[in-house]
């Protein structure tokens, strides 16, 4: 593996080698000292287009847990706001000596195009593009998620018969695409919930159940995931639902819906959250919510990815 563009590119066993490689990320992030010398001497450049809170911070955190220099680059407050293109943005870093770039853009397929031009030579990993992937989202969901089921006993196991149910604003999720495919290839089954303007053209063919009954969905698969995805408002050029109060009323994560879940269903949102759209706050911040595991586990897997990438384990 040169580069981490998408889930849909990875095979069984390449997944498993990420989520078992963050296994041991995750002990190194349990000791006092969270410092492993793999990336000395190499730099990691943060390439961000859009807006991030998580991934930026924790590809930041991973690199330096790796001792890795990291640059970070935020298209506000730099040349891009000039007119700048990507070609020149990366040549430049080139000649600043990026041995790694993680890059986050608002176009679906920068990050490819970026690996397949030779502006750069060095591994690409894709920290979400436009509607496309979120690769490292869906393999921190899968690593929670295994963790959860599995605890100690996780490492070379895949998701074989999980159900999860992904409920939302499927239409602009590059989240929900990532999660799809990775979790297909680990053997988990996947719904997608949402109303019909919110579920894209072509997704009939998907490898997932599509329903627009939240609580159909709900009491016939007794999911062992619910995962709520943020209404997208900033990519929303028209009205999708009649109002904020009436999709909280018929999609959104409620504390009376949380209450017919089973005890253990996790429920899981990748951030940031629409408190009271999608997820209540009662569901957001219950036992079952795993939305800070989620946060924490991004660290061991951008480490596993920088690694992998970085130090030719891969
Ligand atoms: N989940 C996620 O990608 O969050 P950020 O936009 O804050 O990075």
């Amino acid at each position: 593996m040169r580069h981490l563009l998408s889930t849909k590119q990875l095979s069984r066993d390449e997944a498993l080698q990420i989520l078992d490689v963050a296994e041991d990320m995750a002990t190194v992030n349990e000791r006092e000292v969270k410092k492993l010398p793999a990336l000395r001497g190499k730099t990691v450049v943060n390439l961000f287009f859009e807006d991030s809170t998580r991934t930026r911070i924790s590809f930041e955190a991973a690199a330096k847990r790796l001792s890795a220099d990291v640059i970070n680059f935020s298209a506000k407050g730099s040349s891009v706001s000039k007119g700048e293109s990507l070609k020149d943005t990366a040549q430049t870093l080139a000649a600043m000596g990026a041995d790694g770039v993680v890059i986050r853009h608002h176009a679906s397929g920068a990050p490819q195009v970026l690996a397949e031009s030779g502006w750069i030579d060095a591994p690409i990993v894709n920290a979400g593009d436009g509607t496309h992937e979120h690769p490292t989202q869906a393999l921190l969901d899968a690593f929670t998620i295994r963790r959860r089921l599995f605890g100690d006993t996780s490492r070379g196991r895949n998701l074989k018969g999980v159900s999860v149910v992904i409920v939302g604003d499927i239409l602009h999720s590059r989240v929900a695409r990532s999660n799809l495919w990775l979790l297909e290839t680990l053997g988990a089954h996947v719904s997608f919930v949402a109303p019909a303007t919110l579920i894209p053209f072509g997704a009939s063919t998907w490898p997932a159940t599509i329903s627009y009954d939240l609580d159909t969905t709900l009491r016939e698969t007794q999911p062992d995931v619910v995962m709520m995805l943020r209404i997208q408002s900033e990519r929303m050029n028209a009205a999708f639902f009649p109002n904020a109060r009436e999709y909280a009323r018929i999609w959104g994560l409620d504390d009376a819906r949380l209450a017919t879940l089973r005890p253990d269903t996790m429920v899981m949102h990748p951030g940031p959250m629409n408190r009271g759209l999608e997820i209540s706050a009662g569901a957001a911040d219950s036992a079952r919510s795993t939305v800070l595991e989620q946060v924490a586990n991004g660290v061991s897997i951008r480490m596993a990815v920088l690694y992998l990438l970085m130090s030719g384990q891969s």
